[in-house]
């Protein structure tokens, strides 16, 4: 019997999904765990392996090989290993995004990811981030989120981030960028991005981080009967 609980939280890159689900995380007591992570660092090992990543052939033979691990920090914030390396940071460049959108793509690197998905659901109260937790890897979760925003307000989000990193981009790269995943995102066929039937729906565009951040507490109150700890709401 599952006596874990689980809030999954899927939407298009830059709807602001990490931020609040590890706001809501620490709010409520559950695990964050940000799925897109995982990929990007499947992504990351087959840039630097050199491998063409559009070919799912070339990317399922690294699969066995891939010694991917995850943990989480005095924080709490999720770290990402590969070979023992702690690639965090390496994995959020946009030349790691883009490889992350085309491994995510084939069937072979979803299914050999998502054991480690699901087991972490069992073993803890998570609050997972993606785009296929309530559609794929969590389908039981107790609440669905899909958590959405306009390209251009995504792209804007994205870019401030990127600047605070001294990361040098253009809005218009950073928004071309997005839009390339949201298609590709969607329009693959395996776990495409979608809401699941039973999802909330919440767009971000014209609201601030506080005010999501309290529309998402809302709903976990609501479904779940659960209150936030040290959080003013
Ligand atoms: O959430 P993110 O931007 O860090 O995710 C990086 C990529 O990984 C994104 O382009 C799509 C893919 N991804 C996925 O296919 N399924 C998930 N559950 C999470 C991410």
């Amino acid at each position: 019997m599952n006596e874990t609980v689980a809030i999954a939280i899927d939407g298009p890159s830059g709807a602001g999904k990490s931020s609040l689900a590890r706001r809501c995380a620490a709010a409520f007591g559950f695990l964050y765990v940000d799925t897109g992570a995982i990929y990007r660092t499947v992504g990351l090992a087959a840039y630097r392996l050199g491998i063409n990543r559009k070919s799912e052939a070339a990317v399922a033979a690294i699969l066995p090989e891939l010694d991917i691990s995850m943990g989480y920090n005095e924080a709490g914030e999720q770290r990402m290993f590969l070979a023992g390396e702690d690639v965090s940071a390496a994995i959020r460049t946009p030349e790691i995004s883009l490889c992350a959108s085309d491994v995510s793509a084939h069937p072979a690197v979803r299914a050999f990811l998502l054991e480690m998905q699901r087991k972490l659901a069992q073993e803890h109260n998570v609050i997972m981030d993606g785009r296929d937790i309530g559609t794929v890897v969590l389908p039981e979760a107790e609440l669905k989120i899909f958590l959405t925003a306009s390209p251009e307000a995504r792209a804007q989000r994205r870019l401030r981030e990127l600047e605070a990193k001294g990361t040098p981009v253009s809005f218009e790269e950073v928004l071309r960028d997005i839009e390339y995943r949201d298609r590709q995102d969607s329009q693959r066929a395996a776990a495409p991005l979608r809401a699941a039937e039973d999802a909330v729906r919440v767009d971000t565009s014209d609201i601030g981080f506080e005010e999501s951040f309290q529309v998402l507490c809302s709903l976990i109150r609501k479904r779940l009967g659960l209150e936030p700890a040290g959080e003013k709401v």
